[in-house]
């Protein structure tokens, strides 16, 4: 029987420098990259109203449509991958609807926390990665980047938003935070450290 892979999310506010991360860390393990939201057909179509910067979307819809985003990319994507023995490197899960809906616009965290568990079909990450970064630092590194509804948002959102998750990784003994103000090859070594110490 084919062992089944390990699951490892990267999570952290908009330029964390997340997609570097998960980029380098799936390519050195030869696992599947994936992301949230919009890595499945349905999920492009899902993506593309979520993050509309003029969509009119009350917070419990975009709960809803993350939710059916996360949904199908479990079933069609994440699952088969790990039932075949893939390593699955995700750009974002369960976490960032916790932390965006949540704590940035104000869902109840309860309602979040049972939406979330029926749309993740009952997988949650062997290891989550909190790239910790303040939002100024982030919002510099975005510079240049088009603009969507999350980062449109005003600064106060950004920081309820990095305390979230600050939150939930402090509650969870499956997550480790990495401070992603560091040089990239530091960033680089601490995730690796990480990752080893929570999958050993
Ligand atoms: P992402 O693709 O990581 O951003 P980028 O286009 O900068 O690479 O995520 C897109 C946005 O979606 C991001 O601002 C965070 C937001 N988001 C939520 O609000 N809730 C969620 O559950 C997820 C998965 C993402």
């Amino acid at each position: 029987m084919t062992a089944r892979g390990r699951f490892i999310a990267f999570e952290g506010v908009d330029g964390c420098g997340k997609t570097t991360q998960v980029r380098r860390v799936a390519e050195a393990r030869g696992a599947v990259s994936t992301f949230e939201p919009g890595d499945t057909e349905l999920g492009a179509s899902l993506r593309s109203i979520a993050l509309d910067p003029v969509a009119e979307m009350t917070p419990l819809a975009e709960v809803l449509v993350m939710a059916a985003d996360r949904a199908q990319h479990v079933t069609q994507v994440i699952e088969p991958a790990l039932a075949a023995g893939h390593d699955v490197v995700c750009d974002r899960f369960s976490g960032s609807t916790l932390a965006y809906q949540g704590f940035g616009r104000g869902v109840a965290l309860d309602d979040v926390r049972r939406i979330v568990e029926v749309a993740a079909c009952g997988l949650a990450p062997d290891v989550t990665i909190l790239l910790d970064c303040p939002p100024e630092v982030a919002r510099e590194r975005r510079k240049g980047r088009a603009v969507d509804r999350f980062e449109s948002s005003d600064p106060a959102f950004a920081t309820r938003v990095r305390e979230g998750f600050l939150a939930i990784a402090a509650s969870s003994v499956t997550w480790r935070v990495v401070d992603a103000t560091q040089s990239l090859e530091s960033v680089a070594s601490a995730v690796d450290a990480a990752i080893a110490s929570a999958l050993s």
